[in-house]
């Protein structure tokens, strides 16, 4: 397994392996390609930690970082956000994830970057040392803590007692019709209803309370 920088030879293959693992797992479709197509040209792409892993001479895994902020009323403060994360259907469940996942916290931590932030499911990241934002008072710009908004601490006693609110990147309020002309480019999947999207659809509902 050789976890590696993305390079402009592997757009394609990257885009249809994204499109591969998140097809009709969230809702019928996906737009996770599309997402990495705009993102490598955005301002808050981070270029330095665009890496996959290559096996059997192809591409499996790929994971892409922004900038986010974290917002207080007197400070201003950078922090990463990943997603796409994804690992092809035939691989997963053997490391691959987890593997790159550590390999980009590593070089997380020598950037001097005091947080990772990012909205996902839970179950995935609990075992990385992600906690919910609550935790640690860091909520949506709407004061809320979303069950998916997780935090991982880089900096141990950084966010301290103060109160935070995270602010992702512009690159993911994109343009829907953009998203469905794209995905015109790839071969046909059938998009279908699966338990996974009841399951997502439940999670984006969810919040924690506050001192609940
Ligand atoms: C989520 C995702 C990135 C995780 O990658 P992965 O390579 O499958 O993850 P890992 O193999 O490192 O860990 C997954 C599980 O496999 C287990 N595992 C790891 N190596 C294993 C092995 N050799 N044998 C059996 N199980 C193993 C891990 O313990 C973990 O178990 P858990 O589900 O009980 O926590 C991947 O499944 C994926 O692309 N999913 C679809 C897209 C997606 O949801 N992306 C994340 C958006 S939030």
């Amino acid at each position: 397994m050789n976890i590696r920088l993305e390079t402009n030879d592997d757009y394609s293959q990257v885009e249809e392996l994204t499109r591969e693992a998140f097809w009709n797992l969230y809702y019928p479709g996906c737009d996770e390609h599309y997402l990495c197509h705009i993102l490598r040209k955005h301002k808050d792409f981070i270029s330095e930690l665009d890496y996959v892993v290559e096996l059997d001479g192809k591409i499996v895994a790929s994971i892409m970082y922004t900038y986010s902020y974290l917002i207080n009323n007197e400070e201003k403060v950078q922090t990463l956000s990943f997603g796409p994360l994804c690992v092809h259907p035939n691989y997963q469940r053997k490391g691959i994830g987890s593997a790159l996942l550590e390999k980009t916290k590593a070089l997380a931590v020598n950037m001097g970057i005091p947080a990772i932030i990012i909205y996902g499911d839970p179950h995935n990241y609990c075992k990385h040392g992600f906690k919910n934002g609550i935790d640690y008072q860091v909520s949506n710009m709407d004061g809320e803590y979303p069950l998916g908004l997780l935090v991982l601490e880089l900096q141990e006693g950084f966010f301290g007692t103060k109160k935070w609110k995270i602010k992702q990147s512009d690159v993911f309020n994109f343009d829907q019709e953009k998203a469905n002309e794209f995905d015109k480019k790839f071969i046909e999947k059938e998009k279908k209803h699966q338990y996974s999207q009841e399951l997502f659809k439940m999670n984006i509902r969810a919040y924690l309370k506050p001192n609940g």
